[in-house]
């Protein structure tokens, strides 16, 4: 059985299969030379982590010591504190493992700092004085930050904070993003931060708002969907050399369109696809796409379905209408807040804010839009029937 080239799941590693990102890909590599602070922003399940995988594994080919740290079940301060000592540990085994390697080519000694209580190379962190939490973690911060200036000479460092936005939950007031940016000022050449989430909304606060700690520290970096002459190279070219299938270039787009270009949708889509056609050997019939898109159409009713059901009802139905008239350029207008909506000014207010903290609908020049295309999607084929979904999708992909 051949390796199924479309991986989900799970974010692809280096060396996997991975669509693109080219320009994204240089810029961070460019960034992380210069070590400019870089926050990468999108929606759940558009690639981040992955992106930041393909990042990390070049920089690790240029001799780059390289640690993602995941933040995302980090919701106190003691769950933060636990995964900074696990990153300084490993951290520090790393380096040591560097500092081993030029010792025994070349004769620079790089020194490590041992820790005076027990002499060990490792955490080096002197657990026996008293301090609080903010303090411990601003040690630790420091240490890792300090890690590739010390003594030797200085391995750059490349330190990936995945789902960052956690720090602003840990800390509504936002003190202790005070305590990473003093950590991370102090950096040198040979340190690069880089911060990722899902939470556009939190995060931009955290970088963009005048009085909060990142702001102009940080450059923000948007993940878009993928292009469509992107997929269409990739798809393709994974279908002929790993099956010998031609995958007509119509059938990729019908399907982009589709999922309106979702990294993980379309992934998915084309990862059912491949298992079938390496069973049959052969390119399967319009049919059998139209049903692998329906499964995921109606899986991902249920899940957006969880996922929106803690939104208050007025919200729900400001999503449903801002979906099918997107872009709405006039909010408050009688034909969107009465005659769509049937709601008040009041209540139409607060419905916008909930949903745009909640990253589910944003502004845009042309007017309000739904973040995520799948969204939209499952919104567009929610009062339909599965036999109207089938019909749906076949005229989709048929299209030229
Ligand atoms: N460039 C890409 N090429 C192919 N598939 C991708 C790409 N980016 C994302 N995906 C798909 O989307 C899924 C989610 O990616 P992930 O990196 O976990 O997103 P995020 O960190 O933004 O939530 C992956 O498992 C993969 O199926
Ligand atoms: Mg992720």
């Amino acid at each position: 059985m051949k390796q199924n080239p479309f991986i989900v799941q799970r974010p692809i590693k280096y060396g996997e299969p991975f669509c693109n990102r080219a320009e994204e890909l240089s810029y961070l590599t460019r960034a992380a030379e210069r070590s400019e602070a870089v926050c990468l922003l999108s929606i759940r399940r558009f690639g981040k982590t992955s992106l930041v995988n393909q990042l990390l594994g070049r920089l690790e080919e240029k001799k780059w010591l390289t640690l993602r740290l995941d933040l995302s079940r980090c919701i106190s301060m003691d769950s933060l504190l636990q995964e900074l000592e696990r990153a300084l540990f490993s951290l520090e085994s790393m380096w040591q493992r560097v500092a081993e390697q030029i010792r025994s080519v070349s004769r620079i000694r790089p020194k490590l700092t041992l820790d005076p209580a027990t002499s060990k190379p490792a955490l080096g962190f002197d657990f026996s004085r008293p301090v609080n939490d903010v303090e411990r973690i601003k040690h630790l911060l420091d240490r890792i930050v300090g890690l590739p200036e010390r003594g030797g000479p200085g391995t750059p460092l490349c330190l990936v904070l995945d789902e960052f936005q956690n720090i602003r939950k840990i800390d509504p007031k936002g003190g202790l993003e005070w305590v990473f940016r003093s950590a991370f000022q102090e950096r040198g050449h040979f340190f690069e931060p880089i911060f990722l989430g899902s939470e556009r909304h939190l995060l931009k606060m955290m970088i963009q708002d005048e009085a909060s700690a990142f702001f102009k520290g940080v450059t923000p970096m948007y993940l878009d969907v993928l292009p469509e002459g992107d997929v269409i190279t990739f798809v393709k070219g994974h279908f002929k050399k790993g099956l010998g299938i031609p995958m007509p270039d119509q059938v990729i787009r019908g399907t982009y369109r589709i999922f309106g270009g979702h990294p993980y949708a379309i992934n998915w889509f084309w990862s059912e696809v491949w298992s079938l056609s390496e069973r049959s050997g052969k390119m399967e019939p319009l049919e059998t796409l139209v049903d692998v898109a329906v499964n995921i159409i109606l899986n991902q009713r249920d899940y957006y379905d969880a996922l929106n059901s803690m939104l208050p009802i007025g919200a729900k139905k400001v999503l449903r209408e801002v979906a099918k008239n997107e872009p709405v350029r006039k909010i408050f207008s009688k034909d969107f807040m009465v005659r769509a909506c049937g709601m008040t000014q009041g209540s139409l207010q607060s419905a916008i804010k909930v949903l745009t903290e909640e990253d589910k609908i944003r502004k845009t020049p042309m007017g309000y839009i739904l973040s995520d295309p799948l969204e939209r999607l499952i919104i567009t084929v929610n009062e339909m029937d599965e036999e109207e979904i089938v019909a749906f999708v076949k005229e989709r992909i048929e299209q030229k």
